[in-house]
Protein backbone atom coordinates (compact mmCIF):
# COMPACT_ATOMS: atom_id res chain seq x y z
CA UNK A 1 0.00 0.00 0.00
CA UNK A 2 1.49 3.52 -1.01
CA UNK A 3 2.07 5.80 2.13
CA UNK A 4 -0.62 8.23 2.76
CA UNK A 5 -0.22 9.33 6.02
CA UNK A 6 3.09 9.39 8.71
CA UNK A 7 3.06 9.08 11.98
CA UNK A 8 5.94 10.93 14.42
CA UNK A 9 6.44 10.07 18.10
CA UNK A 10 8.55 12.73 20.12
CA UNK A 11 8.72 16.06 19.49
CA UNK A 12 11.62 16.90 20.45
CA UNK A 13 14.78 18.21 18.53
CA UNK A 14 14.65 15.07 15.94
CA UNK A 15 10.88 14.75 16.09
CA UNK A 16 10.04 18.38 15.36
CA UNK A 17 12.25 18.19 12.31
CA UNK A 18 11.19 14.89 11.09
CA UNK A 19 7.38 16.14 11.24
CA UNK A 20 8.66 19.26 9.19
CA UNK A 21 10.05 17.63 6.57
CA UNK A 22 7.41 14.79 5.88
CA UNK A 23 4.97 17.41 5.75
CA UNK A 24 7.00 19.47 3.53
CA UNK A 25 7.71 16.40 1.18
CA UNK A 26 3.63 16.47 0.97
CA UNK A 27 2.48 13.52 3.83
CA UNK A 28 -0.22 14.26 6.06
CA UNK A 29 1.86 13.94 9.32
CA UNK A 30 0.43 13.13 13.01
CA UNK A 31 3.04 13.97 15.84
CA UNK A 32 2.93 13.18 18.96
CA UNK A 33 4.07 13.99 22.72
CA UNK A 34 3.49 13.39 26.09
CA UNK A 35 1.66 16.70 26.48
CA UNK A 36 -0.16 19.59 24.85
CA UNK A 37 2.64 21.72 26.21
CA UNK A 38 5.54 19.62 24.70
CA UNK A 39 3.15 19.16 21.09
CA UNK A 40 2.86 23.20 21.26
CA UNK A 41 6.32 23.91 21.63
CA UNK A 42 7.14 21.65 18.84
CA UNK A 43 5.03 22.37 16.28
CA UNK A 44 5.97 26.23 17.40
CA UNK A 45 9.65 25.72 16.39
CA UNK A 46 8.35 23.96 13.39
CA UNK A 47 6.11 27.35 12.32
CA UNK A 48 9.33 29.32 13.25
CA UNK A 49 11.33 27.28 10.33
CA UNK A 50 8.67 27.76 7.85
CA UNK A 51 8.38 31.52 8.65
CA UNK A 52 12.33 32.00 8.20
CA UNK A 53 11.74 30.33 4.53
CA UNK A 54 9.52 32.38 3.61
CA UNK A 55 11.42 35.29 4.62
CA UNK A 56 14.23 33.73 2.47
CA UNK A 57 12.01 33.09 -0.20
CA UNK A 58 12.09 29.50 -0.01
CA UNK A 59 8.35 28.89 0.05
CA UNK A 60 5.29 31.05 -0.20
CA UNK A 61 3.35 31.87 2.20
CA UNK A 62 0.45 29.90 0.77
CA UNK A 63 3.22 26.94 0.72
CA UNK A 64 3.91 27.40 3.99
CA UNK A 65 0.06 27.26 5.21
CA UNK A 66 -0.80 24.39 3.32
CA UNK A 67 2.91 22.24 4.92
CA UNK A 68 0.76 23.44 8.40
CA UNK A 69 -2.49 22.10 7.36
CA UNK A 70 -0.80 18.72 6.85
CA UNK A 71 0.64 18.95 10.37
CA UNK A 72 -1.24 17.84 13.39
CA UNK A 73 -0.08 17.25 17.24
CA UNK A 74 -1.29 14.96 19.42
CA UNK A 75 -1.23 13.43 22.80
CA UNK A 76 -3.07 10.60 21.79
CA UNK A 77 -0.88 7.50 20.71
CA UNK A 78 -4.44 5.92 19.34
CA UNK A 79 -4.28 9.09 16.61
CA UNK A 80 -1.31 7.31 15.00
CA UNK A 81 -3.06 4.00 14.38
CA UNK A 82 -4.27 4.77 10.65
CA UNK A 83 -0.71 5.94 9.38
CA UNK A 84 1.41 3.56 7.22
CA UNK A 85 4.50 4.52 8.80
CA UNK A 86 5.39 5.78 12.43
CA UNK A 87 8.58 7.13 13.08
CA UNK A 88 10.03 7.13 16.85
CA UNK A 89 12.13 9.73 17.81
CA UNK A 90 11.82 9.75 21.92
CA UNK A 91 14.20 9.92 24.66
CA UNK A 92 17.40 7.19 23.75
CA UNK A 93 16.61 4.60 26.15
CA UNK A 94 15.82 0.86 25.38
CA UNK A 95 13.19 0.69 27.69
CA UNK A 96 10.89 3.47 27.21
CA UNK A 97 11.16 2.63 23.32
CA UNK A 98 10.30 -0.38 23.32
CA UNK A 99 7.21 -0.26 26.00
CA UNK A 100 6.20 2.18 23.01
CA UNK A 101 6.56 -0.17 20.24
CA UNK A 102 4.45 -2.74 22.07
CA UNK A 103 1.77 -0.33 22.78
CA UNK A 104 1.61 1.08 18.73
CA UNK A 105 2.15 -2.76 17.57
CA UNK A 106 -1.39 -3.92 19.62
CA UNK A 107 -2.78 -0.98 18.20
CA UNK A 108 -2.04 -0.90 14.27
CA UNK A 109 -2.84 -2.62 11.60
CA UNK A 110 -0.25 -5.50 10.46
CA UNK A 111 0.72 -3.54 7.44
CA UNK A 112 2.17 -0.71 9.43
CA UNK A 113 6.08 -0.14 9.13
CA UNK A 114 7.54 1.19 11.92
CA UNK A 115 11.02 3.00 11.77
CA UNK A 116 13.02 4.16 14.79
CA UNK A 117 15.56 7.20 14.66
CA UNK A 118 18.14 5.03 17.24
CA UNK A 119 21.16 7.03 17.62
CA UNK A 120 22.73 3.69 19.29
CA UNK A 121 20.11 0.97 19.91
CA UNK A 122 19.97 -1.93 17.84
CA UNK A 123 16.99 -2.44 15.50
CA UNK A 124 16.71 -5.69 16.44
CA UNK A 125 16.51 -5.03 20.46
CA UNK A 126 13.79 -2.65 19.31
CA UNK A 127 11.49 -4.59 16.48
CA UNK A 128 11.34 -7.64 18.81
CA UNK A 129 9.32 -5.93 21.72
CA UNK A 130 6.69 -6.33 18.51
CA UNK A 131 5.08 -8.98 16.31
CA UNK A 132 5.88 -7.32 13.04
CA UNK A 133 9.91 -7.55 13.00
CA UNK A 134 9.62 -7.92 9.16
CA UNK A 135 8.12 -4.49 9.12
CA UNK A 136 10.41 -2.46 10.83
CA UNK A 137 13.69 -0.39 10.03
CA UNK A 138 16.22 1.76 11.65
CA UNK A 139 15.73 5.73 10.03
CA UNK A 140 18.33 7.96 11.70
CA UNK A 141 18.21 11.31 11.01
CA UNK A 142 20.36 14.03 11.57
CA UNK A 143 20.18 17.26 13.13
CA UNK A 144 18.89 19.63 12.08
CA UNK A 145 16.83 17.73 10.51
CA UNK A 146 15.60 20.14 7.72
CA UNK A 147 18.93 21.16 6.90
CA UNK A 148 20.88 17.60 6.53
CA UNK A 149 20.77 15.62 3.30
CA UNK A 150 21.62 12.39 4.77
CA UNK A 151 19.09 9.31 6.50
CA UNK A 152 20.94 6.08 6.95
CA UNK A 153 18.18 3.25 6.58
CA UNK A 154 18.80 0.17 8.72
CA UNK A 155 18.13 -3.07 8.02
CA UNK A 156 18.09 -6.54 10.39
CA UNK A 157 17.74 -9.89 9.39
CA UNK A 158 14.30 -10.08 9.81
CA UNK A 159 13.50 -6.87 8.03
CA UNK A 160 11.72 -7.60 4.52
CA UNK A 161 13.50 -6.72 1.62
CA UNK A 162 10.76 -5.21 0.47
CA UNK A 163 9.54 -3.39 3.06
CA UNK A 164 13.61 -1.80 3.25
CA UNK A 165 13.27 -0.73 -0.44
CA UNK A 166 10.33 1.31 0.07
CA UNK A 167 11.67 2.59 3.35
CA UNK A 168 15.11 3.95 1.04
CA UNK A 169 12.90 4.91 -1.46
CA UNK A 170 11.10 6.93 1.45
CA UNK A 171 14.08 8.53 2.52
CA UNK A 172 14.63 9.88 -0.66
CA UNK A 173 10.80 11.60 -1.25
CA UNK A 174 11.78 13.41 1.98
CA UNK A 175 14.68 15.13 0.06
CA UNK A 176 17.37 13.07 2.11
CA UNK A 177 19.87 10.98 0.80
CA UNK A 178 19.61 7.44 1.94
CA UNK A 179 22.39 5.19 2.53
CA UNK A 180 22.36 1.98 3.54
CA UNK A 181 23.72 0.62 6.97
CA UNK A 182 23.39 -2.60 8.71
CA UNK A 183 21.95 -2.95 12.61
CA UNK A 184 25.21 -2.01 14.54
CA UNK A 185 25.14 0.52 17.01
CA UNK A 186 25.73 3.71 15.78
CA UNK A 187 25.53 2.50 12.34
CA UNK A 188 27.72 4.51 10.15
CA UNK A 189 28.52 8.18 11.21
CA UNK A 190 27.80 7.77 15.06
CA UNK A 191 30.46 5.09 14.70
CA UNK A 192 32.88 7.66 13.43
CA UNK A 193 31.31 10.66 15.24
CA UNK A 194 30.66 9.89 18.99
CA UNK A 195 34.61 8.37 19.77
CA UNK A 196 35.57 12.03 18.09
CA UNK A 197 33.14 14.34 20.19
CA UNK A 198 33.96 11.92 23.31
CA UNK A 199 37.69 12.43 23.07
CA UNK A 200 37.29 16.32 22.55
CA UNK A 201 35.79 15.89 26.25
CA UNK A 202 38.63 14.01 27.71
CA UNK A 203 41.19 16.38 25.78
CA UNK A 204 39.81 19.39 27.47
CA UNK A 205 39.87 16.95 30.65
CA UNK A 206 43.51 16.95 30.31
CA UNK A 207 44.16 20.33 29.53
CA UNK A 208 45.16 19.80 26.14
CA UNK A 209 43.49 23.20 24.94
CA UNK A 210 40.21 25.85 26.13
CA UNK A 211 36.66 24.73 25.38
CA UNK A 212 37.19 28.05 22.86
CA UNK A 213 40.54 27.07 21.18
CA UNK A 214 39.64 23.19 21.17
CA UNK A 215 36.26 24.02 18.96
CA UNK A 216 38.17 26.69 16.32
CA UNK A 217 40.89 24.28 15.93
CA UNK A 218 38.41 22.06 14.45
CA UNK A 219 36.42 24.43 12.88
CA UNK A 220 39.53 26.50 10.91
CA UNK A 221 41.66 23.43 11.14
CA UNK A 222 39.50 20.94 9.58
CA UNK A 223 37.32 23.24 7.88
CA UNK A 224 34.19 21.33 10.28
CA UNK A 225 30.66 23.40 10.23
CA UNK A 226 31.29 23.18 14.27
CA UNK A 227 33.70 22.42 16.64
CA UNK A 228 33.23 19.22 18.55
CA UNK A 229 31.52 21.28 22.19
CA UNK A 230 29.19 23.78 19.38
CA UNK A 231 28.07 20.15 18.42
CA UNK A 232 28.21 17.85 21.72
CA UNK A 233 25.77 21.21 22.79
CA UNK A 234 23.62 20.75 19.72
CA UNK A 235 23.14 17.23 20.04
CA UNK A 236 22.34 17.37 23.74
CA UNK A 237 24.42 16.13 26.62
CA UNK A 238 22.29 13.70 27.57
CA UNK A 239 21.09 12.47 24.77
CA UNK A 240 25.14 11.96 24.41
CA UNK A 241 25.78 10.57 27.27
CA UNK A 242 22.73 7.56 26.92
CA UNK A 243 24.68 6.91 23.35
CA UNK A 244 27.66 6.86 24.85
CA UNK A 245 26.58 4.07 27.42
CA UNK A 246 24.97 2.39 25.15
CA UNK A 247 27.91 1.87 22.34
CA UNK A 248 30.57 1.63 25.25
CA UNK A 249 27.97 -1.80 26.50
CA UNK A 250 28.00 -3.08 23.42
CA UNK A 251 31.93 -2.49 21.89
CA UNK A 252 33.38 -2.38 25.52
CA UNK A 253 35.90 -0.14 24.03
CA UNK A 254 37.30 2.78 25.81
CA UNK A 255 37.05 5.00 23.00
CA UNK A 256 32.54 4.86 23.31
CA UNK A 257 33.20 5.23 27.09
CA UNK A 258 31.71 8.38 28.76
CA UNK A 259 33.95 10.88 30.37
CA UNK A 260 33.44 11.76 33.82
CA UNK A 261 33.03 15.13 33.07
CA UNK A 262 30.13 14.03 30.55
CA UNK A 263 28.14 12.51 33.19
CA UNK A 264 28.94 14.97 35.68
CA UNK A 265 26.90 18.02 33.66
CA UNK A 266 24.25 15.56 32.40
CA UNK A 267 24.03 14.68 36.32
CA UNK A 268 23.54 18.56 37.10
CA UNK A 269 20.98 19.18 33.89
CA UNK A 270 23.71 21.26 31.79
CA UNK A 271 22.29 19.53 28.74
CA UNK A 272 23.45 21.89 26.36
CA UNK A 273 21.69 24.73 24.34
CA UNK A 274 18.26 23.21 24.59
CA UNK A 275 19.12 23.12 28.37
CA UNK A 276 20.20 26.97 27.78
CA UNK A 277 24.03 25.33 29.34
CA UNK A 278 26.38 22.74 28.70
CA UNK A 279 29.80 23.55 27.32
CA UNK A 280 28.25 27.22 26.70
CA UNK A 281 26.29 29.20 28.08
CA UNK A 282 23.09 30.33 26.52
CA UNK A 283 22.06 33.13 28.33
CA UNK A 284 22.52 35.14 25.65
CA UNK A 285 21.77 32.85 22.20
CA UNK A 286 23.77 34.81 20.08
CA UNK A 287 26.94 35.04 22.00
CA UNK A 288 27.40 31.94 23.71
CA UNK A 289 30.01 32.27 26.17
CA UNK A 290 32.27 28.94 27.35
CA UNK A 291 31.41 27.22 30.63
CA UNK A 292 35.16 27.68 32.75
CA UNK A 293 35.02 24.43 34.66
N1 LIG B 1 16.43 24.18 11.78
C1 LIG B 1 16.20 24.47 10.49
N2 LIG B 1 17.08 25.16 9.72
C2 LIG B 1 18.22 25.56 10.30
C3 LIG B 1 18.53 25.29 11.65
C4 LIG B 1 17.57 24.56 12.40
N3 LIG B 1 17.79 24.23 13.67
N4 LIG B 1 19.73 25.83 11.92
C5 LIG B 1 20.18 26.41 10.79
N5 LIG B 1 19.27 26.25 9.81
C6 LIG B 1 19.39 26.70 8.41
C7 LIG B 1 19.47 28.21 8.29
O1 LIG B 1 18.18 28.77 8.16
C8 LIG B 1 20.28 28.40 7.01
O2 LIG B 1 19.46 28.21 5.88
P1 LIG B 1 19.83 28.90 4.45
O3 LIG B 1 21.16 28.39 4.01
O4 LIG B 1 18.71 28.46 3.54
O5 LIG B 1 19.85 30.37 4.73
C9 LIG B 1 21.26 27.22 7.04
O6 LIG B 1 20.67 26.23 7.91
C10 LIG B 1 22.63 27.62 7.56
O7 LIG B 1 22.42 28.19 8.86
P2 LIG B 1 23.26 29.39 9.46
O8 LIG B 1 23.77 30.26 8.34
O9 LIG B 1 22.46 30.05 10.53
O10 LIG B 1 24.45 28.69 10.25
P3 LIG B 1 25.56 27.70 9.74
O11 LIG B 1 26.05 28.05 8.38
O12 LIG B 1 26.53 27.61 10.86
O13 LIG B 1 24.81 26.30 9.61
C11 LIG B 1 24.36 24.20 10.58
C12 LIG B 1 24.16 25.72 10.69
C13 LIG B 1 23.69 23.69 9.31
C14 LIG B 1 23.69 23.60 11.79
C15 LIG B 1 25.90 23.90 10.51
O14 LIG B 1 26.55 24.56 11.57
C16 LIG B 1 26.22 22.42 10.57
O15 LIG B 1 26.14 21.72 9.58
N6 LIG B 1 26.61 21.97 11.79
C17 LIG B 1 26.97 20.54 12.00
C18 LIG B 1 25.69 19.76 12.22
C19 LIG B 1 25.97 18.31 12.40
O16 LIG B 1 27.09 17.82 12.39
N7 LIG B 1 24.88 17.56 12.57
C20 LIG B 1 24.95 16.13 12.84
C21 LIG B 1 24.85 15.94 14.32
S1 LIG B 1 25.03 14.24 14.77
C22 LIG B 1 23.50 13.60 14.52
O17 LIG B 1 22.56 14.26 14.18
C23 LIG B 1 23.35 12.11 14.75
C24 LIG B 1 23.11 11.65 16.11
O18 LIG B 1 22.56 10.54 16.24
C25 LIG B 1 23.56 12.36 17.32
P1 LIG C 1 14.72 15.35 22.79
O1 LIG C 1 14.98 15.16 24.23
O2 LIG C 1 14.94 16.68 22.15
O3 LIG C 1 13.21 14.90 22.44
C1 LIG C 1 12.64 13.70 22.82
C2 LIG C 1 11.16 13.98 23.02
O4 LIG C 1 10.45 12.74 23.13
C3 LIG C 1 10.85 14.79 24.28
O5 LIG C 1 10.20 15.97 23.92
C4 LIG C 1 9.93 13.86 25.09
O6 LIG C 1 8.91 14.53 25.76
C5 LIG C 1 9.37 12.97 24.01
N1 LIG C 1 8.86 11.67 24.48
C6 LIG C 1 9.38 10.85 25.41
N2 LIG C 1 8.60 9.74 25.53
C7 LIG C 1 7.59 9.87 24.64
C8 LIG C 1 6.47 9.09 24.26
N3 LIG C 1 6.26 7.90 24.85
N4 LIG C 1 5.62 9.55 23.31
C9 LIG C 1 5.85 10.73 22.71
N5 LIG C 1 6.89 11.54 23.02
C10 LIG C 1 7.75 11.11 23.96
O7 LIG C 1 15.60 14.22 22.05
P2 LIG C 1 16.08 14.19 20.54
O8 LIG C 1 17.43 14.82 20.45
O9 LIG C 1 14.98 14.63 19.66
O10 LIG C 1 16.32 12.61 20.38
C11 LIG C 1 15.27 11.74 20.07
C12 LIG C 1 15.83 10.47 19.44
O11 LIG C 1 16.55 10.82 18.24
C13 LIG C 1 16.81 9.70 20.32
O12 LIG C 1 16.66 8.34 20.06
C14 LIG C 1 18.17 10.20 19.81
O13 LIG C 1 19.21 9.29 20.05
C15 LIG C 1 17.88 10.33 18.33
N6 LIG C 1 18.75 11.26 17.60
C16 LIG C 1 19.16 12.43 18.18
C17 LIG C 1 19.95 13.32 17.44
C18 LIG C 1 20.42 14.62 18.02
O14 LIG C 1 21.30 15.26 17.44
N7 LIG C 1 19.87 15.09 19.13
C19 LIG C 1 20.32 13.01 16.12
C20 LIG C 1 19.84 11.79 15.55
C21 LIG C 1 19.08 10.93 16.31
Amino acid sequence: MPIQKVGVIGCGLMGSGIAQVCAQAGFPTVVREVSMELVEKGLKGIEKNLTRMVEKGAITEAAKSEIRGRLKGTTSLGDLKDCNVIIEAIIEQLGTKRELFAALDALCPKATIFASNTSSLTITELATATKRPDRFVGLHFFNPVPVMKLVEVAKTIATDPAVYEEMVAFGAKLGKTPVRASDKPGFIVNRLLVPYLLDAIRALEEGVGSTEDIDNSMKLGCGYPMGPFTLLDFVGLDTTYYIANIMFDEFREKRFAPPALLKRMVLAGWNGRKAGRGFYDYSDPQKPKPVIF
